[in-house]
């Protein structure tokens, strides 16, 4: 056979290809690729007499068959999506695709993350970045730096857990009693201006009921920049409840104390939740809810951290989560986050 010859065969079976095509049904477009496709198929078998060509015709001839294949396979396929062949037959199938399927228990995020990522949500779309510390904490992290000289009473406010375990300067490690060594870490570890918060377990030595338990969690936010004041807490504080409870919520402060903050004050949220009426269960008919403890950062702490208190200032907040996620979910007893009964949890 020679080329010209080759060409024609090919021409032949393009042709009688595309005439069983335009008329063929389901069935018909099935024995036609086995006509023409198939292992023993006619346009199969015309690629294999191409051995028998020169080289460099065999080049040239194997592009044309090769294309002539491509397309035949094109239009075959748009055809049988056309004619719907090649799609399951139901009635035919050994399964029964109309079954449901089996019911996949699907899990959720537990109470206390979802408040978590809610609180921190708001802080990022305020420009803070999140930090992390250790559970297990050094006296200077949790105490020193922060402002509690050894021995000072203050230290009693947070009953402690020591570890049976010593860091490098011989003192005990303690499980941390609250997230503000965070603070340390972080103004230790980078440059300001600085704003960060940061949220997780902190632990203390007291009896479990509706509102404590001896694991409970805080998130602990701060800033440290130029000529940061009091007034900037409080709008930040505003804006982070305003996002979180509405646009009504208002910030009030009172004075209090703690080492590493001065001026020191319980930030207090307008009741979200009533009128201040008399009954309301959540403000006691007061109008506030107190939510935090927060203040400017005291020079002792900016010091200990390596940093001018002349040059640079901040401020500081601390917040129990649960407190948060008791206002959020309406629930009153903080055991219920902790037990993990999936009845109430559901619920939520
Ligand atoms: N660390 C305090 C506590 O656990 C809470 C707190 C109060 C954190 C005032 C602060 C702050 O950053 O400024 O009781």
């Amino acid at each position: 056979m020679n080329q010209a010859d080759w060409k024609n065969k090919l021409a032949l079976i393009r042709d009688g290809f595309l005439s069983g095509l335009a008329a063929a049904d389901a069935a018909a477009l099935a024995e036609l690729e086995t006509h023409y496709l198939g292992r023993k198929g006619e346009l199969t078998l015309s690629l294999r007499e191409l051995k028998d060509f020169p080289l460099e015709e065999r080049k040239v001839l194997g592009a044309l068959g090769n294309a002539l294949k491509e397309e035949l396979a094109a239009k075959l396929d748009a055809r049988k999506a056309e004619t719907g062949a090649g799609a399951v037959d139901l009635k035919k199938s050994q399964f029964d695709l109309t079954l449901a399927g089996y019911p996949f228990a699907k899990g959720s995020l537990h109470p206390l993350t979802l408040t978590v990522d809610k609180m921190c949500d708001g802080f990022q779309k305020l420009g803070f970045s999140i930090a992390q510390g250790p559970l297990i904490e050094e006296d200077y992290f949790n105490f020193e730096a922060l402002n509690f000289p050894p021995d000072h009473p203050a230290r009693d406010m947070q009953d402690t857990f020591y570890v049976d375990l010593k860091d490098a300067s011989g003192k005990d490690l303690m499980l941390r009693t609250h997230t503000s060594p965070v603070q340390i870490r972080t103004m230790k570890t980078r440059t300001p201006p600085l704003r960060t918060v940061s949220a997780g377990r902190v632990f203390r030595s007291e009896a479990v009921d509706a509102s404590h338990s001896f694991a409970f969690h805080q998130l602990e936010g701060f800033c440290l920049d130029r000529n940061i004041t009091m007034a900037d807490l409080k709008w930040t504080l505003e804006a982070f409840m305003q996002d979180l409870f509405g646009s009504s919520a208002k910030i009030a402060f009172s004075p209090s104390f703690f080492p590493f903050v001065e001026p020191g004050a319980q930030a207090a949220v307008s009741c979200v939740f009533c009128g201040s009426e008399a009954a309301c269960p959540v403000c006691k008919g007061t109008g506030w809810i107190e939510l935090l403890g927060a203040g400017v950062i005291h020079p002792n702490v900016i010091r200990a951290c390596g940093y001018d208190p002349e040059q640079w200032s901040g401020f500081a907040f601390g917040a129990g989560i649960e407190r948060f996620a008791m206002l959020l979910f309406g629930i009153k007893d903080m055991r219920m986050f902790y037990e993990n009964d999936l009845r109430i949890l559901k619920q939520l």
